[in-house]
């Protein structure tokens, strides 16, 4: 065994897991708002940062395509969260990443998500774009939000290869 312990790990795990930070970063702790749609869909990831135990960054990505569109190659990033402490490690960045592999490895084309104006730089920096002139939330209306996507390049990774 190694005198060594790991500090962060990062895994795939059930919805469940994620509801809780999701509420607290996003929703202002509301728990009943904290479930989406296609949570439990199961071409849905759900990945998660640990630091021991405790879950420390999270982000989904769902099969959905884009307002007004019906493509199947569409998939949705939902409930991006670092925990304040560790924001600008990197954290976001490789959910971010490791989503879009899954997007990938799926045969997706185009990755997109409604970024808070917070937000924006961040999506910006991973190379997303504003599809859709920003727009509010009845439920959020301090908040400008701004639809987002990011266009896969290349051909599906095959699982077989
Ligand atoms: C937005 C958020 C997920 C970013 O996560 P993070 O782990 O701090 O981001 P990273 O460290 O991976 O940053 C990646 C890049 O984005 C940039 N970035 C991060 N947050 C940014 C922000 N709010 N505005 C502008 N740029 C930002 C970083 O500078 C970095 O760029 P670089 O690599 O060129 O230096 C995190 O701040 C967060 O949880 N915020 C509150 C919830 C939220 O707004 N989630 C998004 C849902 S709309």
């Amino acid at each position: 065994m190694s005198d060594h312990h790991m500090l962060y790990s990062i895994c795939s795990v059930p919805a469940e897991r994620v509801l809780s930070l999701r509420s607290e970063v996003l929703l202002d702790g509301n728990a009943e708002s904290s479930r989406f749609v296609h949570d439990d869909e199961v071409s849905t990831l759900h990945l998660a940062v640990c630091e021991h135990e405790e879950i420390v960054a999270v982000a989904t990505v769902c099969r959905e395509a884009l307002p007004g569109s019906t493509s199947a190659k569409e998939w949705r990033l939902r409930g991006v969260a670092v925990e304040p402490r560790l924001r600008g490690y990197g954290f976001g960045r490789l959910l971010i990443k490791l989503c879009l592999d899954h997007v990938q490895k799926e045969g997706g084309r185009t990755a997109w998500c409604t970024a808070r104006e917070s937000a924006r730089g961040f999506y910006e920096a991973l190379g997303f774009a504003s599809s859709a002139p920003p727009f509010q939330l009845p439920s959020r209306g301090d908040v400008l939000f701004h639809e987002m996507q990011y266009v896969l390049s290349g051909e599906a990774i095959s699982d077989t290869e």
